[in-house]
């Protein structure tokens, strides 16, 4: 028990006599044996120590750091390509800027080591900084298009100043570094002595020099930001106009498709359904009549018999005649409604006012004067434009839709002309054959013989001319209309057109008024 207890008095002891201790030995700074009032703790005199100002400059590149981070993010590739350079600059100076700065912290902490190592490590990184600046200046020169001249040339002089400014901070260190080393070789060092020796106006400059730093850093941290910020806004800006555009091109796409799917339904298999209507009809009263005819193939009068099996074989052949007719006027009747011009149009619409939603973009960041304000006024103007011209592409292609619709109307009415052509030349042979059958009297008969040849006769005579003059002229129609309606269509596109380059000048003047 007693034993435990001298333990604890000496655990006690020890700790209390610490800081004695130290008053032999005095505490560390810049890796001297000497315990320098202020130094460590942070007021060796108003601009505070290397520790704490160095930690300022930290913090300062972590701020550079964090604002140009969020260009990372960037959703538009140009925009993001355009930023590149300005971004690997101050990510750049912040890499080649931490180790010299953490460096010079370790340094003004640490208790021991080699200053003339240690201030050679850090002199080495600042050569390279140094080395670096022309690399900087000449990338942040390569993002005058984004930035404009005077933001570049705002940019350039703080990097001038912030290389100018760690070239001093080498000049320093060989200034205090002697008296360091020094101070560092004294064999028994009292506080005095170290008091003596420790180079006080070199630290206060160094000290100056962190603060420069710091300085000019802060004052460039609004700007920074506000660059960041302007280009992030225009990042939305034109990612916004590109998805309202994008999904109009898809709009404007699936409507073709559906005007198209109009079209082919409502008007071209309409033509086709009716021209194959017709051919149904013929096939049919042809199959009856040749049924009627077939009971008289057989017929005692020969005479009968023949005119029987010729007319048969001439309905045949008209069959096929007309069928074939009317299958190859429908296979050339195809309607359809030219899609190209309208796309071309909406891509025009689309490249143009994407073109100029560019340049309010690169004003804004490059602060061109009052581009902040004009853009606030007018940057919802740019989607107006292909949403009007979309709107005005889909009615003239929905309009025309509708016209052709009521002209296929009509030419399915013109067809009824075809169609009783065709009725009334079946209609000749069944007049022959009407209440005729194979045990009729013989004079009867021979009197529908006669009938029926006179129907071949017109049959051979007019059948094939009436109907195939008939089908041409309907073609003859159907080209005309198709021409007409892609006519009308063209001008409505090209209405369009108008309405954009109209729409396009008078947006490009009222911008052009607010930023003058
Ligand atoms: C520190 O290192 C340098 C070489 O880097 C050497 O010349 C010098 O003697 C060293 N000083 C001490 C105190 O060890
Ligand atoms: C830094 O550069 C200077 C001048 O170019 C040179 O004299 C010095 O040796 C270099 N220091 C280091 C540590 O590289
Ligand atoms: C900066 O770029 C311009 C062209 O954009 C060029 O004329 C000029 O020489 C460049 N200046 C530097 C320092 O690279
Ligand atoms: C350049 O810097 C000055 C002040 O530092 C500022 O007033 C001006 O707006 C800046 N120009 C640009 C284009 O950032
Ligand atoms: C560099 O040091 C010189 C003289 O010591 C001083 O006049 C100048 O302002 C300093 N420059 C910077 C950027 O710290
Ligand atoms: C347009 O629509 C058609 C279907 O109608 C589709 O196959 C095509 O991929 C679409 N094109 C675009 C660019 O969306
Ligand atoms: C129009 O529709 C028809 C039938 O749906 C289709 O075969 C044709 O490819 C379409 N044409 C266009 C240009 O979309
Ligand atoms: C069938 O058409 C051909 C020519 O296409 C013509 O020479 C022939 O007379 C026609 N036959 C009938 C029965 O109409
Ligand atoms: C007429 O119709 C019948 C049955 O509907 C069919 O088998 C025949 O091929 C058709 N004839 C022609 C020439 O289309
Ligand atoms: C109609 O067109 C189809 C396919 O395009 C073809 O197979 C057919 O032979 C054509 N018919 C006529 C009568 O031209
Ligand atoms: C169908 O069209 C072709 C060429 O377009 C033409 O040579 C042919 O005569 C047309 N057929 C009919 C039946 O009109
Ligand atoms: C319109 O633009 C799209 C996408 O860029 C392209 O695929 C299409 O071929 C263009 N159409 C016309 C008619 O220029």
């Amino acid at each position: 028990m007693k034993k435990y207890h001298h333990l604890l008095v000496c655990l006690v002891l020890c700790i209390v006599t610490i800081p004695q201790h130290g008053d032999t030995n005095p505490r560390p700074d810049f890796a001297v044996p000497a315990r320098m009032t202020g130094v460590g703790s942070g007021s060796l005199d108003s601009t505070g120590n290397v520790v704490q100002n160095t930690n300022r400059v930290l913090n300062l590149l972590d701020q550079f750091q964090s604002i140009t981070e969020t260009l990372y993010g960037l959703q538009t590739p140009e925009l993001y390509r355009l930023a590149t350079g300005f971004r690997l600059v101050l990510d750049s100076l912040v890499e080649s800027g931490s180790p010299i700065f953490q460096g010079l912290s370790n340094a003004a902490r640490l208790s021991s080591g080699n200053i003339t190592t240690v201030f050679d490590g850090i002199r080495q990184s600042i050569n390279a900084t140094i080395a670096l600046n022309e690399l900087h200046q000449a990338a942040i020169n390569g993002t005058s298009l984004l930035l404009g001249t005077a933001g570049v040339q705002n940019i350039s002089t703080v990097l001038d100043q912030l290389v100018r400014n760690v070239a001093n901070l080498s000049v320093t260190l060989d200034e205090i570094e002697p008296a360091l080393v020094e101070i560092q070789q004294l064999v028994r060092p009292s506080q005095a002595l170290v008091d003596s020796r420790y180079p006080r106006d070199g630290i206060r400059k160094l000290n100056g020099i962190l603060l420069d730093y710091v300085n000019i850093g802060r004052s460039t941290v609004p700007q920074i930001n506000a660059i960041v910020n302007r280009i992030r806004m225009m990042d939305g800006f034109i990612a916004r106009l590109a998805s309202v555009t994008g999904g109009l091109r898809s709009y404007l796409n699936s409507t073709l498709a559906t005007v198209n799917g109009t079209i082919y339904n409502g008007v071209q298999l309409l033509l086709q359904n009716a021209l194959r209507t017709i051919r149904t009809n013929f096939n049919g009263t042809v199959t009856s009549t040749t049924r009627k005819l077939k009971q008289f193939f057989l017929d005692d009068l020969e005479s009968v018999q023949l005119a029987a099996r010729n007319a048969s074989g001439l309905l045949v052949k008209r069959l096929t005649n007309v069928t074939e007719l009317l299958d190859e006027v429908a296979n050339n009747t195809t309607v359809v409604m030219e899609g190209h011009e309208t796309e071309w149009v909406m891509n025009r619409t689309i490249a143009i006012v994407t073109e100029l939603a560019w340049r309010m973009a690169l004003s804004v960041t490059s602060s061109v004067p009052g581009a902040d304000s004009c853009f606030a006024k007018f940057n919802y103007e740019y989607d107006k434009i292909p949403r009007l011209i979309y709107g005005s592409l889909v009615s003239c292609g929905q309009g025309e839709a509708r016209s052709l619709q009521s002209v296929a109307n009509a030419l399915v009415g013109y067809l009824g002309v075809v169609q009783a052509q065709l009725t009334s030349e079946a209609d000749q042979y069944n007049q022959c054959l009407s209440g005729l059958v194979p045990g009729s009297a013989d004079a009867l008969k021979l009197q529908r013989a006669v009938c029926l040849q006179g129907a071949e006769q017109l049959s051979a005579i007019w059948g094939d001319t009436v109907v195939d003059n008939q089908l041409q002229a309907f073609e003859e129609l159907v080209r005309e209309e198709v021409g007409y309606s892609a006519t009308r269509h063209y001008q409505c596109v090209q209405t369009s057109d108008q309405l954009l380059l109209t729409e396009v000048r008078s947006l490009w003047r009222a911008i052009a008024g607010c930023f003058s």
